[in-house]
């Protein structure tokens, strides 16, 4: 794909800081493609996470990490805009122009809706229990982020597949409906890799199996992290058997290609115990990542810097977001 004449948007709900599986999943390739475009938008959904966070202060608070981490990985706000969702409220104007247009139907598919009603039933419960207006329309508010910016190329995780085709479906019902051009029918683009980092128990590392290594933490938080990684009961002197063996699978997809080949020669030989392997793993994070965590505590020991930063952004945003919302605005016939 020609990427110099195309839009990139990507947006993150603000719900906690990262680990080392999305750092090396997610934002470093987002961050990496998104300075390859011709315009690059990352925002961050605090209105989509309104839906589970109802305190100001914590949304705050987390709306600084999202916007810290990114920053402490590298994205430059100079070539990509990084904003606040809410900063823009151009977008809950087209949010319910799109509401308009979009068939209840569609939402009762969204698959955040159907897993919800899903468990409701399964716990014999009404099936809209605990359903907000604002989970079950999340699929519109996500249309309208990309559809203002006239998004062609979406980086997501794979659970957000549908929402981007949503998206997609809703901008050719308008266009068809208005017979017009005027949206952009958005295509998401995967990161498959998200699977390739194995979490302290070897299985794939998630949140959800509190197996996480995090990205941003001390090096004593690290060494905790690394001790409870299981191995197995082999002398120092023995040669070790690396067939299913975690902390040398978690090693190789940390370090660097050439310090792997030298840990497996000393392991195969014999002559290393865990204890060494664990060191040098803990040494192998201080070097990959440690430069990013101390640019993350830097970042959110100055909340007026981000705040600055996502201020500029918003500033540009807005002006794409205005221009698109007045030629909307102009096509279905209300005040200009
Ligand atoms: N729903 C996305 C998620 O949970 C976040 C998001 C909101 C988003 N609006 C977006 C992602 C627009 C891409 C484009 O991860």
């Amino acid at each position: 794909m020609d990427t110099r004449s195309k839009t990139l948007l990507t947006g993150v709900k603000p719900t906690g800081t990262p680990h080392i599986g999305n750092f090396l999943g997610a934002i470093k390739p987002a961050i990496e493609r998104a300075q390859q475009f011709e315009q690059s938008f990352v925002f961050i959904a605090d209105y989509h996470a309104l839906n589970t966070v109802q305190n100001g202060a914590q949304l705050r608070e987390l709306s600084h990490s999202i916007a810290a981490t990114w920053l402490a990985c590298g994205i430059d706000p100079s070539k990509v805009t990084l904003y606040r969702q809410s900063a823009v409220p151009e977008v809950f104007e087209l949010d319910t122009i799109l509401n308009s247009l979009t068939p209840k139907g569609w939402m009762n598919k969204a698959h955040a809706y159907k897993a919800a009603v899903d468990a409701n039933n399964a716990a014999g419960r009404d099936q809209d229990e605990g359903v907000s207006m604002g989970l079950y329309t999340y699929p519109v508010l996500m249309a309208a982020d990309i559809l203002l910016y006239s998004a062609d190329v979406i980086p997501v995780g794979k659970d957000q597949r549908q929402h981007v085709e949503i998206a997609r479906d809703i901008a050719q019902r308008f266009n068809h409906t208005y017979a017009t051009d005027a949206l952009t029918l958005p295509e998401a683009f995967i990161q498959e890799a998200l699977e390739s980092v194995p979490g302290v128990d070897g299985r794939k590392m998630s949140k959800s199996y509190g197996n996480i290594i995090p990205l941003f933490a001390s090096n004593d938080e690290w060494k905790k992290v690394i001790n409870r990684i299981p191995t197995d009961s082999t002398a120092i002197e023995e040669p070790k058997d690396l067939s299913n063996c975690v902390i040398f699978d978690i090693f190789k997809s940390l370090a660097p290609p050439e310090q792997t080949t030298a840990l497996q020669a000393r392991l195969e030989a014999g002559g290393i115990g865990w204890g060494e392997v664990k060191a040098l793993l803990l040494e192998v994070l201080e070097a990959e990542f440690g430069q990013y965590r101390d640019r993350y505590y830097e970042l959110m020991a100055n909340p007026d810097h981000i705040e600055a930063i996502l201020h500029d952004g918003a500033g540009k945003a807005a002006v794409v977001a205005r221009a698109k919302l007045h030629e909307i605005r102009t096509i279905i016939g209300v005040a200009q």
